[in-house]
């Protein structure tokens, strides 16, 4: 595992640096339902369906479904890799990258990103520690994904950790030119629309892209680009045990209870990660537990499956949004389809459970994955940073 000398270093680092240069996962970001309505949506959408068998998001019956009755999967930190390209780095959340995420059959997509000399950077925490590129690139990436697979409804959730305005996201988005996908609700008396359409609908009108934005002030010039909280309801993130998983509201605090914004219309995201304390308050991704955590088990303490099946009890819907770490693993997406109703998905990629370089990797501790070392050099260097700016 980790040397205890790099141990000290963090520890006596992490000390001095204080609790304002912790690294959270920034957050973010469910819709769960009864076995009995999945089974009545199931059975809906295949009948609507039946003249076609075209797939919608890898399934024909969840073409005739309505955008918010579907649970979307969801890649945290999407962009911020464990991976070749960032040596390993412990504060990456996924193995792969997003487009590798939406071939494995993923339809959200998770990101935090900061101000970088005015252009919008994919960084976590902070671009010292961990810079995935500009935001424009990424989006482009999705982009030639999204022109490569017309039937496919994508959802994105960015963090903006900075404050930057509707119009510095805007120019981002068109330069990439993903901005065509963009979805509009038709609805503008009400932000909070409990009236998604189907998959179909938005598919045919090739509106296909819905992006989420916490937190950002709305622009009619850029309409696609939807405040979360006026759409969306989040769990608890910051889960540093199995044990700790709830279904209970953390944010928007404008909503006193999940119930409450259920029936304000907001869908319920459910986030499904947990972080391992590294030292105090320095908290990076789980990676030991994964596969219990991401597991479809429905009677396993801290699994995917029984979080997901307890909230849809307890809220009477599904989650329409799941964030997970290292999506590969359980397969995470065992879990959506189980509450989607589908059992033949296609057109999806198989990617298999671990790192991509894990067959090849030589460097490994004992009983780590590789890369552990490499990784948390970058997070001492950052810490000396933070503690040299302090
Ligand atoms: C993921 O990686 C592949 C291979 O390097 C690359 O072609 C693709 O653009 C990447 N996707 C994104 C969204 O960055
Ligand atoms: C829900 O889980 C979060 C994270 O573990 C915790 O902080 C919160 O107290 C829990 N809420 C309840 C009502 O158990």
């Amino acid at each position: 595992m980790i040397p205890t000398s790099i141990c000290t270093y963090l520890t006596t680092f992490a000390a001095l640096a204080s609790t304002a240069h912790a690294i959270p996962q920034g957050g973010d970001s469910g819709w769960y339902t009864s076995s009995a309505v999945v089974a009545a949506a199931s059975s809906t959408a295949t009948a609507a369906a039946s003249s076609s068998t075209t797939a919608c998001n890898n399934s024909p019956d969840l073409c005739s479904r309505a955008y918010n009755k579907i649970t979307h999967m969801g890649a945290h930190d999407s962009a911020f890799l464990r991976d070749d390209s960032t040596s390993n780095s412990v504060a990456g959340n996924q193995y792969y990258n997003a487009t590798k995420a939406l071939d494995a059959g993923l339809r959200l997509l998770q990101a935090q990103v900061h101000d970088l000399n005015g252009a919008i950077e994919l960084c976590h925490t902070s671009c010292d520690l961990l810079d995935a590129g500009p935001l424009q690139d990424w989006l482009g990436g999705i982009k030639t994904w999204m022109d490569a697979n017309a039937n496919e409804v994508v959802t994105l959730l960015l963090v903006n950790s900075d404050g930057q305005s509707a119009s510095d996201f805007g120019a981002v988005f068109a330069g990439s030119g993903i901005d065509a996908y963009g979805y509009t609700p038709t609805s503008s008396s009400s932000s909070s629309s409990s009236s998604w359409p189907t998959l179909q609908t938005m598919i045919t009108a090739n509106t296909r892209l819905v992006t989420f934005v916490a937190s950002i002030t709305a622009d009619s010039t850029y309409p696609y680009l939807l405040s979360e909280f006026d759409h969306v309801f989040e769990t608890a993130f910051e889960v540093t045990s199995l044990t700790g998983f709830n279904c209970t509201l953390d944010r928007p605090s404008s909503q006193s209870s999940a119930a409450s914004a259920i029936t304000a219309g907001l869908m319920p995201l459910m986030n499904h990660f947990a972080d391992s304390l590294l030292a105090t308050s320095i908290m990076i991704p789980d990676v030991d537990d994964i596969a219990t955590t991401n597991s479809p088990s429905t009677s396993q303490t801290g699994a995917l499956g029984l979080h997901a099946q307890t909230c849809a009890s307890q809220w009477g819907v599904n989650p329409t949004f799941v964030l997970v770490d290292f999506f590969n693993e359980g397969p995470a997406i065992d879990t959506a389809d189980s509450l989607n109703g589908v059992t033949q998905a296609t057109g999806r990629e198989t990617v298999g459970a671990g790192a991509a370089d894990a067959a090849t990797t030589t460097n490994e501790g004992a009983g780590g994955r590789g890369g552990k070392v490499g990784g948390t050099g970058a997070l001492v260097a950052f810490l000396v940073a933070a503690l040299l700016l302090a």
